[in-house]
């Protein structure tokens, strides 16, 4: 685009909006174009603001006559570089599509804008004697629209399910500006191909989401009981899980020690065993006497805080991954065998086998990704297993996913966005 048809579109962005909602000061765009990590730190012709549906068709109109790439963006907590620019795309923010409906209380659910954060949601669902069976420490900026988008796991999986699970309609804009809505309907309708599932977990790149109509679940009145237990092993964890627990998280000593000297929490037990194990449960687990065990909920301080403590600690890389849980030891061991350079940390999901692996000041970042991801396939496990493909992992998702698969991903990608402006960077870029 000459800067002259660039004065224009953003022209015509500021008469869609209004002025105060398209940006384009490096000052003020800077929150928008770098990541959570700050690991990617891109640039963009302007961040727009639309604060309804319509400007949204009008905006993504706009951007598919002029072939300009949109990226839609939610709280920009995302951990695999999807939710920035890269190549100086437009950033469609929609933390403005914040409206609340209210709550259906014969079939539980409620209609949220896409720009709702998860934490809103879940006050919103509690004052109803409900909630919302997501969670995610970034609750406060992570929003509807980007954790549909990335289909996002969190610490209820076990119980409640992934995002999906709860998801029951959508509203989306399509790439040319067409708008698809299925909000506030039947709960069951048979719809023959469903366009709304195709958009859970395709991280911005087939359309954007502007609504969504979410199942609520009854609240558990916090009568659950936080147990947090030392182990030799991850297997041995495993032997903890059942059908009352609600969440099942470990992590490992490093993680523990780095939490300890960054939140200032006390030591939990007087040894220091190779990783903890945190459940959530609607019963009492039956835990040997022997056991490293405490029981408090101020626990999960522990867990919550990882996350940002090692972002301050330098900028990681962030590798989410899971492996069959017969192998989760065989896999803990054997990326601590891997040696990478740089200080590794190991947490995530156990019930699903989740890892998080987080690398600080590793020299040779695309080395230490290739490495591990080598290992999680050797083992039969999945390269992403929560937060999405992005841009951190589309060489190695397009290299391994099954051809069919793949084939059917990339028809329905050239269908439903021909010139390619959805995301650009993320799944099918570089
Ligand atoms: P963004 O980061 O803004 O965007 C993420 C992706 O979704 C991008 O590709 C973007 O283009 C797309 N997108 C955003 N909004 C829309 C929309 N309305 N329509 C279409 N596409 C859109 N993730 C987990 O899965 N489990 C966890 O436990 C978890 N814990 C976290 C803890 C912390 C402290 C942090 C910082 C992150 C964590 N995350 C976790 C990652 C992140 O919060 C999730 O990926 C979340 O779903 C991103 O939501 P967002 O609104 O910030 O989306
Ligand atoms: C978590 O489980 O804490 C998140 O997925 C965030 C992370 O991986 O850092
Ligand atoms: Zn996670």
């Amino acid at each position: 685009m000459s800067s002259r048809s660039e004065e224009a579109f953003v022209a015509a962005l500021r008469d869609v909006v209004g002025p105060p909602h398209v940006l384009t000061e490096p000052d003020v765009v800077a929150g928008y174009v770098c990541d959570w990590t700050g690991r990617w730190t891109g640039r963009t012709t302007a961040v727009v603001r639309p604060g309804s549906v319509e400007e949204v068709q009008e905006v993504v109109r706009l951007c598919h006559r002029a072939r300009k790439g949109v990226v839609p963006q939610g709280g920009n907590t995302g951990l695999v570089g999807g939710s920035v620019p890269h190549g100086g795309e437009v950033v469609l923010s929609l933390r403005r599509l914040d409206r609340v409906g209210p709550i259906d209380p014969a079939w539980p659910s409620v209609t949220v804008g896409a720009g709702v954060t998860l934490g809103a949601l879940q006050e919103h669902a509690r004052g109803a004697g409900l909630r919302y069976g997501v969670d995610l420490a970034s609750r406060d900026s992570a929003t509807i629209g980007g954790t549909i988008a990335t289909n996002a796991g969190g610490t209820h999986v076990v119980s409640d399910g992934d995002t999906r699970r709860q998801v029951l309609g959508l509203e989306v804009v399509l790439a040319d500006g067409t708008r698809l809505s299925r909000l506030d309907r039947m709960p069951k309708e048979s719809l023959g191909p469903d366009p709304y599932q195709l958009m859970i977990g395709s991280e911005g790149t087939l359309g954007v989401i502007t609504a969504a109509q979410v199942r609520l679940l009854p609240a558990d009145g916090g009568r659950q009981m936080v147990i947090l237990l030392g182990l030799q092993t991850l297997g041995e964890g495993l032997g903890f899980l059942g059908p009352d627990v609600r969440a099942f998280e470990f992590f490992d000593r490093a993680c523990m020690e780095a939490v300890i000297d960054h939140r200032g929490l006390p030591r939990p037990f007087p040894v220091e065993p190779p990783f903890y194990l945190l459940i959530e449960s609607d019963g009492t687990p039956s835990i040997p006497e022997d056991a490293l065990a405490v029981v408090d909920r101020s626990l999960w301080a522990y867990r919550e805080s990882i996350t940002e403590t090692i972002n301050g600690l330098g900028v990681p890389i962030k590798l989410d991954v899971a492996v069959p849980l017969d192998r989760v030891d065989d896999f803990a061991g054997a990326v601590t065998d891997l040696d990478l350079d740089g200080d590794t940390y190991l947490f995530g999901h156990l019930a699903e086998g989740n890892f998080h692996v987080n690398i600080v000041g590793n020299r040779d970042p695309e080395g230490a990704v290739d490495r591990v991801l080598e290992l999680v396939l050797g083992l039969g496990g999945v390269i992403a297993s929560e937060h999405g493909i992005g841009v951190v992992k589309a060489d190695w998702w397009r290299r391994t996913t099954e051809p069919a698969l793949l084939e059917f991903q990339r028809r329905a990608k050239d269908a439903l966005d021909p010139d390619g402006i959805m995301n650009p960077p993320v799944l099918w870029g570089g």
